[in-house]
């Protein structure tokens, strides 16, 4: 149980009696006091009443003795103070708590979770990055909290592009391309398909006729695209398993397989009378939608040509999601620059009645990296910088400092606590900033073993585990908790407030929530840690600060763990 939840459900039914009916207590933390509860100001309006009375009133009537004290203060806020005994016997049950109080869902629900998403034959670049590692840390927290959790990679391998790659694998050879793909060198087979395709009449009227054979379901044609997909999945695979997220060769799922669903997905919106011509193209125009001068936006879903493009795909997907997989709630980790994109699609699946209360579409969107000298990053050439780079840069880094911080270490054991660290950095430099904002990459910060980063926390952990690596022995989860110390106090309250962080996270996917919360955790431990021995302290003061320290260690590590970054036992 969370202290905020304690507290509002003792508030409650005091502020019922008083108000005549049910109250949210608005339970929040406080400068002034542990909490406060804010409601009798709101209430004070409509009973028409002083607001100190009626803080006054539920103070005198709410059974809170025994978990805590409570003052009226200011213009009407009641502050609550939680007693020492409560927060020890919290600290107690979280310790004998393998979820460190952290409950399984009552309501579970199936979450698609829409991540990743490279294109075939295209690099992945930084928004690829981005939306990996949130996307991941997104399936992490909802699995532990007991959803069903399905992963959908929805890779970029259809489409009028795939013309020019094929015609382009055809003149390097088979075997020749294959190499070339399977080497990551995605971008330089992209990059020379495409001038080819710009350069050439031959070669684009070839394209032409291949997207049309492909399209018609053209064996041979089939074949070669299922190539060009499958080297690049196997590229993807090795990003993802550098980067160690859950992803796998089940969850792609690209936009191919919406194909024979395109068809009967306008069809349907063309029954239901919500189609336009518009240039002669099939448009949804979904209220509320406007251009730069106030004319209505079309969600283009069948175009000219009479091809289907990017939107009727998500459409077709989002409908399979809901409808066959049974899904109550669809995230899309998906750059901010797609935001109207996705309302748009959302807009129309609510006017088909694919998407109805209570399930609900979520754009998770982010914004861009950028590199020190806050512009977009970019490869010294100038184009997309190459993901594995980055990833490689930022493990040779650590590597590097990890060498220098441990020269007795063998050269396995570097490279391991290398490996966690540097994409540990990575993935916590991107969690750690509201991920609506831009942020910069900076080698420097997100490294140092200072501030608020993944090698603070993992150093941090390591800490932890030295002292019981030296103490001998584990804690003793039935020791009688002692908060003796202020420090020993703080540490037991931001223990005590990871289930509440692990509920926010659940609704808001606000990541950088998480990593405050850690990074304050470790800040108020090592607080605690210089003012409060622990393997020099004796009797029960000392046993009570191993369970306090072992608990710290396993919150620190299940918060990294959600984020899919490491914790190595020594660093
Ligand atoms: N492949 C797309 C891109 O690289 C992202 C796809 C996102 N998911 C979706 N359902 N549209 O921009």
């Amino acid at each position: 149980m969370d202290l905020e939840k304690l507290l509002t459900d003792r508030l409650a039914p005091a502020f019922a009696t008083v108000a005549g009916g049910p109250v949210d207590p608005v339970v929040r933390r406080s400068p002034r006091a542990d909490f406060q509860s804010d409601a009798a100001l709101a209430l004070a309006r409509r009973l028409g009443r002083p607001p100190r009375d009626i803080a006054a009133e539920v103070r005198d009537l709410a059974a809170l003795d025994d978990v805590c004290t409570a003052e009226v203060s200011g213009p009407g806020f009641l502050n609550l103070t939680v007693t020492d005994r409560t927060l020890a016997a919290l600290v107690a049950d979280l310790a004998a708590d393998d979820r460190l109080g952290v409950p399984v869902t009552p309501a579970p629900e199936t979450v698609v979770v829409d991540y990743s998403a490279p294109n075939v034959a295209k690099e992945m670049h930084v928004g690829h990055l981005r939306s990996t590692v949130i996307g991941d840390a997104a399936v992490r927290l909802l699995d532990w909290l007991g959803h069903r959790v399905l992963r959908v990679n929805h890779l970029g391998d259809w489409g009028t592009p795939f013309g020019m790659l094929i015609e382009h694998l055809l003149d390097l050879g088979e075997a020749e391309a294959a190499q070339e793909l399977s080497m990551g060198d995605l971008d330089s087979f992209y990059t020379a398909a495409r001038r080819k395709f710009d350069a050439d009449e031959a070669f684009r009227e070839r394209s032409r006729q291949r997207v049309v054979a492909l399209q018609g379901g053209d064996e041979r044609t089939l074949r070669l695209w299922r190539l060009l997909v499958a080297q690049s999945e196997r590229y993807f695979l090795t990003v993802y398993a550098l980067l160690d997220v859950t992803l796998t060769a089940a969850d792609f799922r690209g936009e191919s397989a919406y194909d024979d669903r395109l068809g009967p997905t306008v069809e349907e919106l063309d029954r239901l009378g919500l189609l336009r011509t518009s240039d002669g193209a099939a448009c949804v125009f979904p209220p509320g939608f406007t251009g730069r001068d106030g004319e209505p936006l079309p969600l283009i879903v069948r175009k000219r040509d009479g091809g289907y493009g990017y939107p009727a795909t998500d459409l077709a997907a989002l409908r399979h999601r809901t409808a066959d997989l049974g899904a109550t709630r669809l995230l899309y980790v998906v750059g901010l620059p797609q935001r109207q994109h996705f309302e748009m699609v959302y807009a129309v699946a609510e006017l088909a009645g694919w998407l109805r209360p209570p399930t609900r579409a979520e754009h998770v969107g982010f914004g861009s990296i950028l590199s020190p000298d806050g512009r977009m990053l970019r490869s010294r050439a100038g184009g997309s910088v190459k993901l594995v780079g980055l990833l490689e840069e930022a493990v040779a880094r650590a590597v590097e400092l990890t060498r220098a911080k441990n020269p007795e270490l063998d050269e396995a054991t570097v490279a391991e606590i290398g490996r966690a660290v540097g994409i540990g950095a990575i993935k916590y430099a991107d969690l750690a900033t509201d991920r609506g904002r831009d942020y910069v990459l900076d080698w420097e910060r997100m490294l140092s073993l200072d501030g608020n980063t993944a090698p603070y926390l993992q150093y941090a952990y390591s800490r932890i585990r030295s002292v019981f690596r030296r103490a001998g022995t584990a804690a003793r989860p039935d020791a009688t908790i002692l908060l003796v110390e202020p420090a020993e106090r703080a540490l037991a309250f931001e223990l005590a407030g990871f289930a509440a962080v692990v509920g926010q996270v659940e609704r808001t996917l606000a990541f950088h929530q998480l990593t405050g919360y850690l990074y304050r955790l470790a800040s108020t431990f090592s607080a605690f840690y210089e003012r409060c021995p622990v393997l020099r302290a004796s009797g029960e003061l000392r046993d009570s600060r191993l369970v306090l320290a072992d608990l710290t260690a396993r919150t620190l590590r299940q918060g990294l763990h959600l984020l899919g970054i490491r914790t190595p036992e020594r660093m």
